[in-house]
């Protein structure tokens, strides 16, 4: 059976704390999800703002395969709005728990009840597909859920929404709740649960065992407070887990991770390492014992191919490391150290581990290095020259040249400063070589005092495949520095990729 996916990271999503999308960033956002899949796209809360509307007659205007539809509260107002920017489906919402009732809308059950049926008589004379939420459902009296539910059916609702607004419910709870709608209403039902307890995804798949046809969820999980239900967890959760039913969805998989990194850089919301399918660390290993098994068949520890979401796993030596990873991770260079020589640097990343710190690509190679007795990496991006322009009442700028499998490329570009615009002209470059290549994280430390201390740069970047490498460089000057490191970073991320694609 094929679920629906309503995708509310332009509402719900956009409401998370902090997060305040321009009509562009909306619209180029809806693009993304369309082309990851989503059935149907909420657009946002079009009587908010003049900016709100505009967002969304962009989207209307886009032509896009998924549905579009519009948040609106049960009155005239807020479904005008709606039409007004195009739109032809609305969510339109009431709240109907006792809390909700007499602290916030200070109206009686029936008051709220026959503002719910109004609505979606309006929506419904004004030629619009309507869904209709009660809000905090689950809090909400059980018995009169159900009266809310029958009564907006009656009145010509299309669709019900069953939101747990708080994320109070549990999944057994949702389940029953979704089986009385259908039996009242018998109307397709969607879920939409918060993640206040961190059941989310798990509720939103107790909706869908009961009956629910849809699930509304976001991308990265984001929305008010604690957030919604994610779209990459619960799509590849029914995709993925054994059910008594087999469940489909309309998304292509393979575009997850990249609309995940995507929406986080618009949103300005970093998604945590340890979250599931598109966290960083969700397809690494450090331990020996599992990049052992990993690399004999990676189905002893993942559960499914970071391939299928779009991502590649990655290894990484630590104290836990053994020779299988370790060798596995020098050979994405091209190293292949001998029998002692493993020994030898082995010992070296246990040494380390063993003090408490991470060993990352950067130790690993230069410890390989040491031990091997020379320069084994080998170089397709060389820096040919630089040069950067500050001051003040001057806008930062910098011009670079590199030298790139024996051909030279040039670009210029401005920053907040001039090691933002060297790095901005770098990966202008490399944007023209490769797929996208992109600076993930910057550190500066000084290493010694005074002003004419040795400062350390150590940079992470990360390919469009979500392979991250990181790579540190030591000298006297903070731009030419950061240059040398972003360029080894680059150098070892095409290095890795073409090695994997045996392409040298
Ligand atoms: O969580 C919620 O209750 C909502 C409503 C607007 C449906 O987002
Ligand atoms: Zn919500």
């Amino acid at each position: 059976m094929n679920i629906r996916i309503f995708d509310t990271t332009l509402r719900d999503g956009e409401q998370s704390p902090g997060v305040s999308l321009s009509p562009e960033k909306k619209l180029n956002i809806a693009k993304k999800l369309d082309q990851l899949g989503v059935d149907a796209i909420e657009t946002g809360f079009p009587v908010i703002s003049d900016g709100e509307k505009e967002g969304v007659k962009l989207i209307v205007g886009e032509g896009l395969k998924a549905e579009l539809c519009g948040l609106a509260r049960t009155n005239k107002k807020d479904i005008d709005a709606a039409v007004d920017c195009g739109l032809n489906y609305i969510h339109t919402f009431i709240a109907t728990s006792d809390i909700h009732l007499e602290h916030k809308l200070k109206m009686t059950r029936d008051e709220a009840l026959e503002k719910a049926i109004e609505a979606v008589e309006y929506g419904k004379s004004r030629g619009l597909q309507v869904e209709f939420s009660a809000e905090d459902a689950t809090r909400t009296d059980r018995e009169f859920l159900k009266k809310v539910f029958g009564a907006v059916a009656n009145a010509g609702a299309d669709r019900i929404d069953i939101p747990d607004t708080v994320g109070y419910s549990t999944p057994q709870y949702i389940g029953e709740i979704t089986k009385d709608a259908i039996e009242v209403s018998k109307l397709p039902i969607s879920v939409h649960c918060h993640n206040d307890f961190g059941l989310a995804v798990a509720n939103a798949i107790s909706g869908v065992q009961a009956g629910a046809s849809c699930a509304h969820v976001t991308i990265n999980g984001i929305g008010e407070r604690a957030g919604n239900a994610s779209l990459e967890e619960f799509v590849m959760a029914l995709h993925s887990l054994e059910f008594e039913n087999k469940w489909e969805t309309n998304i292509n998989t393979k575009l997850i991770y990249e609309t995940s990194r995507y929406i986080s850089k618009l949103a300005g919301m970093s998604v945590q390492p340890n979250k599931a399918i598109v966290g960083e660390n969700a397809f690494g290993h450090e331990s020996g014992i599992h990049t052992h098994g990993v690399l004999n068949n990676p189905l002893t520890y993942e559960p499914i191919s970071p391939e299928i979401v779009g991502r590649t796993r990655w290894l990484q030596v630590g104290k836990h490391a053994g020779i299988h990873g370790m060798n596995a991770m020098l050979k994405e260079y091209g190293i292949e150290p001998n029998e002692d020589q493993t020994k030898q640097i082995l010992d070296k990343v246990k040494a380390l581990g063993d003090q408490g710190k991470q060993v990352t690509e950067v130790e690993l190679l230069s410890m390989a290095n040491e031990v091997i007795g020379e320069n084994k990496l080998k170089r397709i991006v060389q820096l040919a020259g630089f040069s950067v322009s500050t001051g003040v009442g001057t806008m930062p700028y910098a011009f670079v040249k590199l030298n790139v499998d024996g051909q030279e490329f040039s670009a210029t570009d401005y920053g907040v400063g001039p090691v933002d615009a060297a790095l901005n002209a770098i990966q202008k470059i490399t944007s023209q070589v490769t797929d996208e290549v992109r600076l993930k994280e910057y550190k500066l430390d000084s290493i010694s005092g005074g002003a004419n201390a040795l400062c350390e740069v150590t940079v992470k970047v990360e390919d469009a495949r979500g392979n991250i490498i990181s790579s540190k460089s030591v000298g006297e000057d903070i731009v030419t520095t950061s240059v040398q490191a972003m360029v080894d970073g680059i150098n070892r991320i095409m290095l890795k990729t073409l090695l994997k694609e045996k392409k040298i």
